[in-house]
């Protein structure tokens, strides 16, 4: 996409990327892509704030080039370190070594161990300022949003806040940058809150933390450096943020998701069962199968519901490993205080339960409702299947 000029001398000149299947090697986003944005201001010193990750070198470099030749460039503002952001660094310090690189004093170790780089560098400290001319920018640490060095930079003069990480969401920017000209605004939320479970929820506290150290700017427009650009209602993308970090406490609506894993099928009707109990009180379920959706598009359902219901046989003595691997992601992304219930087949002896119990343990779930069966659906299984998700429905209500 062509460069965006968003307020007077300041541009979008990002890229989309819709070749990564990965995101960080380990989320996908080939069907969704995602956009790295970079902010160029034209003032007397001209400055460019974030980069791109080391992909379509040539098209970012054009991109700057539409509005100024790089040997214009004053200064580098790096927010956050991640090669995401930083990834055509090294091209760029070889193209124009005087460019000054402006960070934190933890980017600049990060800088000298990532590239080599280490002059020049000026580190900021939080709230100094930086001069242009007519604008000026303001520098506040936001540690941990996503990585330890990270800052966000605020654009004084037109009220523009740079916040990188914070307020991004997955998806390439499909023909517009704004949100006002979005047709389909309620794609980027979605996918702001499966980059938020993904990528940020593990710093919920940083998270809130930085927005109310933020809460005394008058923002008029919010330009992270993935997604959107919020310059109609920037407090929509805030409180999103704002409630979705509260739910690191735990809690979450009323929902249940569900999940499941099931080698010949017998876990799987036992879960079919269940659902049908679930239904009966009109309560919202999702429903995932363990070993065949990424846990990137769990985790969501996992963050924002209060219940939790694991459905999985015992393989080998322990617990199905595509459920434990969901369940290890949920542990790393702290996913806390949920309701929780646990069903599932075993041919001999079990297993499952017990490693279920040692995962829920550090991320204190509630895990009181448990239903095993040997074997396949023999009996009354199925009926005792469906009063076991009833009675799991009418507890999650009860809370
Ligand atoms: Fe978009 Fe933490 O990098």
């Amino acid at each position: 996409m062509p460069a965006v000029e968003m307020k007077p001398d300041i541009y979008w000149v990002g890229v989309n990327d819709r070749t990564t299947d990965l995101f960080e090697g380990l989320w996908p986003v080939a069907d969704t892509g995602v956009s790295y944005n970079t902010y160029l201001i034209n003032d007397e010193k001209k400055v460019i704030i974030d980069l791109v990750k080391a992909i379509k070198t040539d098209a970012f470099f054009d991109q700057i080039h539409a509005v100024m030749p790089l040997s214009e460039i004053d200064y580098v503002i790096i927010n956050h370190m991640e090669p995401d952001h930083t990834g055509v660094l090294k091209t760029l310090h070889k193209i124009a070594p005087d460019i000054t690189l402006v960070g934190t004093e933890k980017m600049k170790q990060m800088l000298a161990h990532y590239y080599g780089i280490t002059d020049p560098v000026r580190v900021v400290r939080d709230g100094e300022t930086l001069t242009l001319g007519r604008k000026t920018l303001q520098f506040f640490e936001a540690p941990f949003i996503h990585w330890p060095e990270t800052m966000v930079t605020w654009e004084q003069t037109q009220k523009v806040l740079f916040p990188c990480d914070a307020f991004g969401s997955y998806g390439a920017l499909r023909g517009t940058i704004f949100d006002d000209e979005c047709l389909e605004p309620e794609f980027y939320i979605r996918e702001a809150l499966r980059y938020y479970v993904n990528i940020v929820a593990r710093f919920s506290q940083p998270v809130l933390k930085a927005i109310e150290k933020l809460s005394g700017l008058d923002i008029q427009m919010i330009a992270p450096s993935h997604g959107l650009i919020w310059r109609k209602d920037p407090a929509r993308i805030i409180d999103y943020y704002r409630n979705w970090a509260e739910l690191a406490q735990g809690g979450g609506d009323k929902g249940i998701t569900l999940l499941y894993g099931s080698m010949y099928g017998n876990t799987e009707a036992v879960m079919d069962a269940i659902a049908q109990g679930l239904a009966c009180s009109g309560i919202t379920i999702e429903i995932f199968d363990v070993a065949r959706i990424h846990t990137s598009y769990i985790l969501p359902a996992l963050w924002i519901h209060k219940g939790v219901m694991v459905g999985a046989p015992t393989y080998e003595g322990r617990l199905f490993p595509p459920m434990a691997q969901a369940l290890d992601m949920a542990v790393l992304k702290k996913i806390q205080n949920k309701k929780a219930a646990y069903f599932g087949s075993y041919g001999w002896s079990g297993g499952a339960l017990r490693q279920v119990k040692s995962m829920m343990e550090p991320m204190q779930w509630d895990f009181r409702n448990i239903f095993e069966f040997q074997g396949g659906i023999e009996g009354d299984v199925l009926k005792k299947a469906e009063a076991f998700g009833r009675e799991f429905s009418s507890d999650v209500q009860s809370e």
